[in-house]
């Protein structure tokens, strides 16, 4: 963003830029925040968008700061103001399975990875299940949560931070993690990076509410599967073992080959996927 921009988010420079129908029509912006998850729960359990007589549904949050920025497995999402995308995207009573709603991690995965490229005209890979990577780094990941009434999803909200215009990181994370500035070498454009990510979770959302699953767009993201014909180590609960990552079924699981041939499937949340020796 530019000077004038950094004290709001330029709302209709957005929805001039942005091509979808439905997602992210309405964009809700703060200057600071705890989590944005947090905050799309909230508003959607407060309804307070029925006083305002709007949809929630397809609503973006987006926060120049989180004060409490939520990763996987309970961990910290750093999130210094100013630089990066801190954004959580709210469906309202999505017509799924709960037990598919997982898989819609992958799908924000896929066109955060296709957002990027088309932001930088740089080529993304995606470590299993949903981190985007460029040289070998991490520089987006995805955080979805789900709340569940009468055994349908009342909501979900995927969670998206992307590293933009980050230029150094701590010691710990230095050699895990990059940005598209570092990755570059030149600022991007942080509104015009959430259109696109936002453009390409709408094609891939439809896709994926034709069937509940990945079929329609599993080529696409093997094609940019980093672990597919690379060993990788499968961290679960009771122990470890190694084995050739082969690549996703519909569902989203990794199918992992075992060393005595036979394709295991890998269910994300439940286990950790590395490299025998790098991250991915
Ligand atoms: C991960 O650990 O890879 C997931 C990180 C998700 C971070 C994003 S930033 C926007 C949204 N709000 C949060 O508190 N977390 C997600």
């Amino acid at each position: 963003m530019s000077k004038e921009e950094k004290q709001y988010f330029p709302a209709g420079q957005f929805q001039e830029c942005l091509r979808t129908k439905r997602i992210a029509r309405q964009v809700l912006w703060k200057e600071e925040t705890d989590s944005t998850n947090h905050w799309a729960r909230e508003y959607a359990g407060s309804r307070r968008w029925m006083e305002e007589g709007t949809d929630p549904d397809g609503t973006l949050f987006v926060a120049e700061k989180q004060t409490e920025g939520k990763g996987r497995q309970g961990r910290i999402w750093t999130s210094p103001s100013g630089e990066n995308i801190y954004m959580s995207l709210l469906l309202w009573h999505p017509d799924i399975k709960p037990v598919s709603a997982s898989r819609l991690t992958l799908v924000m995965g896929l066109s955060a990875a296709r957002g990027l490229e088309k932001l930088t005209g740089r080529r993304a890979g995606i470590k299993w299940p949903n981190d985007v990577v460029y040289s070998g780094k991490k520089i987006c990941g995805i955080l979805t949560e789900m709340r569940i009434q009468e055994g349908k999803p009342e909501y979900i909200v995927i969670g998206v931070g992307i590293n933009v215009n980050q230029t150094e990181f701590s010691p710990q994370l230095r050699d895990k993690a990059t940005s598209v500035f570092l990755e570059t070498g030149k600022k991007a454009d942080r509104v015009a990076g959430i259109a696109r990510v936002m453009e390409s979770f709408e094609e891939n959302y439809e896709k994926f509410l034709r069937t509940e699953d990945l079929s329609l767009m599993k080529e696409d993201y093997e094609s940019l599967l980093l672990n597919k014909d690379r060993p990788v180590r499968i961290l679960e609960k009771t122990g470890q073992w190694q084995g050739t990552a082969r690549g996703i079924n519909d569902r989203g699981e990794l199918l992992v080959e075992d060393s005595r041939g036979y394709l295991r499937e890998i269910i994300s949340g439940e286990v950790s996927v590395r490299g025998l020796y790098t991250y991915v």
